[in-house]
């Protein structure tokens, strides 16, 4: 059976590279970068050539990375790590409503506390409005951290207006860029943003590594205290491996991701516009334009979405739904709720991300099966009436 993944946006395929990359340090280099004697001096030197790699990529200093074991971890040291040192220049935390659990789990940690967390709504298309963001700062504002982009619909907020406005109230902004990185530019240089997160398995890295970029200057409270690795901003021995396969992996987004991208869109634009041509009562979940170029959230009325994944993956299709089924009843995307989305056809939500290695034959393949398990599962459905969604 032929199998197409379309779920990018929840990890990607290894680059062949990257794999090549870490394969020495499976073997001869398994030293630890720490030792001084020559076991760990090749190792430490290809940790500090990945980190070279990461802030080529970002335009920033090699000192200003901070490697983590995830996005989660980068965004708990963000966000813990400004809250824990922020003494007596303020207790609140200004959010989004539509941030990664690391985040929003974080922040209501945070609130049992004693910090006070403003969770900003979003518009219609899910975009966070800059005027939001305003109206929620106080003079006890000590962070801003909205997501550069997010996960489920690929909305791409305007954290440029947003940085500006946490720089003039003297709060810091940090950024979760997990699925902007390799997708859209993030010129650190010029961003109005201290702090930024990445993961390295969401662009064709491995698992269990991200990191922080911290800006020159700002110190944070270490959430792991132990040696002094990462210059005592994270202590325990460095995941070589994981790192090594970042630096691969931004070297070869730093060469690559242009025409990448742009393959990408070609696709992802070809095949949102055939499902709306085939498929009637269709609902686009986010902003037309202001949103990834690989990424398309879709409300396919009348169906619920855990059938149709799970339909899709009998094909062979990999994508992911929002919703999530609690105690037999299923709950919609809390994502696409704060959206002001319909509840009943957020049940019926699919994200679909695509990413390097799809294909023409990805996209024409996906659209037939689409289209036959949404013809199927309407069929049964008796809520859906084909005459009357066609006269709509
Ligand atoms: C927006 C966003 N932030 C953070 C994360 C967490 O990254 P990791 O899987 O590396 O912990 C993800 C992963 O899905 C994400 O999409």
């Amino acid at each position: 059976m032929r199998k197409v993944y379309l779920d990018h946006n929840a990890t990607t395929p290894v680059h062949p590279e990257v794999a090549a990359a870490i394969q020495p340090f499976l073997g001869d280099l398994f030293g630890n970068p720490s030792s001084i004697h020559w076991a760990g001096r090749d190792v430490r030197k290809a940790v500090e050539d990945a980190r070279a790699e990461v802030a080529g990529f970002y335009g920033c200093r090699p000192l200003e990375v901070v490697f983590t074991s995830s996005g989660t971890e980068g965004d708990n040291l963000a966000v813990k790590g400004v809250a824990y040192r922020s003494g007596n220049a303020g207790k609140h935390i200004v959010t989004s409503q539509v941030e990664h659990p690391a985040i929003m789990n974080t922040c209501r940690f945070l609130e049992t506390q004693g910090f006070r967390v403003t969770y900003v709504p979003v518009n219609r298309q899910g975009i966070v409005e800059p005027d939001a963001v305003r109206g929620a700062i106080t003079k006890d504002t000590i962070l801003v951290s909205i997501m550069a982009s997010n996960n489920e619909t690929g909305c791409i907020m305007p954290i440029e207006e947003i940085g500006a406005i946490a720089k003039e109230a003297g709060a810091l902004m940090h950024t979760d860029a997990v699925q902007s990185t390799g997708k859209v530019p993030l010129p650190w240089e010029t961003l109005p943003v201290d702090l930024l997160t990445f993961s390295g398995h969401k662009v064709n890295g491995i698992k269990g590594a991200g990191g922080l970029l911290v800006r020159k200057g700002i110190e944070l409270a270490a959430l792991l205290h132990g040696g002094h690795q990462e210059r005592g901003r994270r202590g325990g021995t460095e995941n070589v491996v994981g790192i090594v396969a970042m630096g691969k992996a931004f070297s070869l987004l730093a060469r690559n991701m242009e025409p990448e991208v742009a393959e990408v869109r070609r696709l992802r634009d070809a095949f949102e516009r055939a499902l709306y041509a085939r498929i009637p009562e269709i609902v686009l979940n986010g902003h037309p334009t202001r949103r990834l170029p690989n990424t398309v959230n879709l409300s396919f009325r009348f169906v619920e979405g855990e059938a149709l994944l799970l339909n899709l993956d009998m094909l062979g299709i990999a994508c992911s739904s929002g919703s999530a089924c609690t105690s037999g009843s299923l709950e919609a995307s809390p994502i696409l709720l704060a959206m002001g989305a319909d509840p009943t056809d957020s049940q019926g939500a699919l994200r679909f991300s695509l990413g390097r290695g799809n294909t023409e034959g990805d996209v024409e393949y996906a659209v037939d099966a689409i289209e036959t398990v949404v013809d199927k599962l309407r069929a049964m459905s008796p809520l859906y009436h084909p005459l009357a969604a066609k006269a709509r």
